[in-house]
């Protein structure tokens, strides 16, 4: 087991910059997640540590030790990849306890050691088979295992579960968890899965093109997320974020007007007719009441009164325990998804007053995307 230290780790692939300026420091036997779109680094850093890939500049420590120079064998770290390769030949309990026997640990020792693995697996009914007469599934948890059994000071996970079905996938997931919290080894995990990197992490570094958007743990990071990517990455629906004009007393969204919460207005430093990003998750919003009734009347403006805003239902996604509306704000090309109970009963077409629980909105500068509201 052994903390992990990155200082300003860059790696560039001829005039490709894939990460720069990567800076992090992992406790020893914590669990952490890197997550972020296809393309952002995750896997350049993760096999930079392992020895993979050398970092064009920075420095690589694993427990004390500077690593800059140290060849992947040398390392002691134990990495699982996306396109896992098992041995064919071999039983699938050759292939879990093939990294100790090239240790020359006594057969004994391994045996034990192979079955425990198997068993925490759910492998052990499998342990004489060829990895060809296995599923998908059941051959990434053998390249898993195979990775435990060796109880390297590092395990490097990249994208594990991405080969399993859904089902699988939560299953083996959970089962990650505790086989952290029984052998308690130093694990860097990569994902672009955001319910992954949520439940599995003890921290969180969320990435995006090739740089730290944000460090730490999922639910702070949920609650006060740094910046535009972040909000709209982590969350599922994810934050809706709409464009408006702060108006000193209100923000006019597409023509309708917000009433600015005083707080807000305290907090924020922005001049009337500067246009800013307002961000509010789907739970957070609530439906007021059905207005198809006085929709294009004047009673329209009362309504505008209360702080709400009008919408248009436009697509009804029912998820099982909840359902998801996509609807469209009046005066706007722009979508708003609302997260409402199962047993709302909505259809595309119908009016709705939105009421957007204002003490859960955030404000985003449009230029950098950084978060302006809430203030840290
Ligand atoms: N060997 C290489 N040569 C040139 N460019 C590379 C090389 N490896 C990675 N890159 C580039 O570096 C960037 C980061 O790639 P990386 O594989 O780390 O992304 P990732 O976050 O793992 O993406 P994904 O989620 O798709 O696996 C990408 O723009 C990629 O094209
Ligand atoms: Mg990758």
């Amino acid at each position: 087991m052994a903390k992990v230290l990155l200082e300003k780790v860059k790696r560039r692939f001829n005039n490709v910059t894939a990460i720069e300026d990567i800076s992090f420091e992992i406790p020893d036997g914590e669990f952490w997640v890197l997550v972020g779109p296809s393309g952002c680094g995750k896997s350049t850093i993760l096999r930079t540590i392992a020895g993979l890939e050398t970092a064009t500049s920075g420095n690589l420590y694993i427990g004390d030790r500077l690593v800059n120079d140290i060849p992947a064998r040398a390392r002691d770290v134990a990495m699982v990849f996306q396109n896992y390769a098992l041995y064919p030949h071999m039983t699938v309990a050759q292939n879990i306890g093939f990294g100790l026997e090239m240790r020359k640990i006594d057969p004994k020792t391994i045996q034990e050691r192979v079955l425990k693995v198997a068993r925490s697996l759910s492998l052990e009914y499998l342990l004489d088979r060829k990895p060809k007469q296995l599923s998908g599934g059941q051959q990434q948890r053998v390249a898993l295992g195979r990775a435990i059994a060796r109880q390297p000071q590092l395990f490097l996970l990249d994208e594990p579960l991405s080969n399993l079905d859904a089902q699988l996938r939560d299953d083996t997931r959970a089962e990650l968890k505790q086989l952290h919290q029984q052998l308690g080894i130093t694990t860097i995990y990569v994902t672009h899965d955001q319910v992954e990197a949520m439940t599995l992490a003890d921290k969180i570094v969320v990435l995006n093109r090739g740089r730290i958007q944000q460090i730490g743990d999922p639910q702070s990071i949920y609650a006060l997320p740094a910046n535009e990517m972040v909000a709209t990455f982590l969350g599922n629906p994810p934050m809706n974020i709409l464009p408006a004009i702060y108006k000193g007393d209100n923000f006019d969204v597409s023509g309708q007007l917000l009433a600015v919460p005083k707080n807000i207005k305290a907090a924020l430093s922005l001049q009337p007719e500067q246009i800013c990003n307002l961000g509010i998750r789907p739970e957070h919003i609530y439906i007021n009441k059905y207005i198809n009734e006085y929709i294009n009347e004047p009673q329209n403006h009362r309504e505008e009164e209360l702080g709400g805003l009008l919408a248009e239902v436009k697509v009804v996604e029912p998820l099982g325990r909840e359902i998801l509306i996509r609807t469209s704000l009046s005066g706007s090309s722009g979508w708003l998804n609302v997260q409402v109970a199962r047993d709302v009963r909505l259809h595309p077409g119908e009016r709705l007053n939105l009421q957007l629980d204002l003490s859960h909105l955030f404000v985003f500068n449009p230029s950098n995307g950084n978060r302006i509201f809430p203030i840290a």
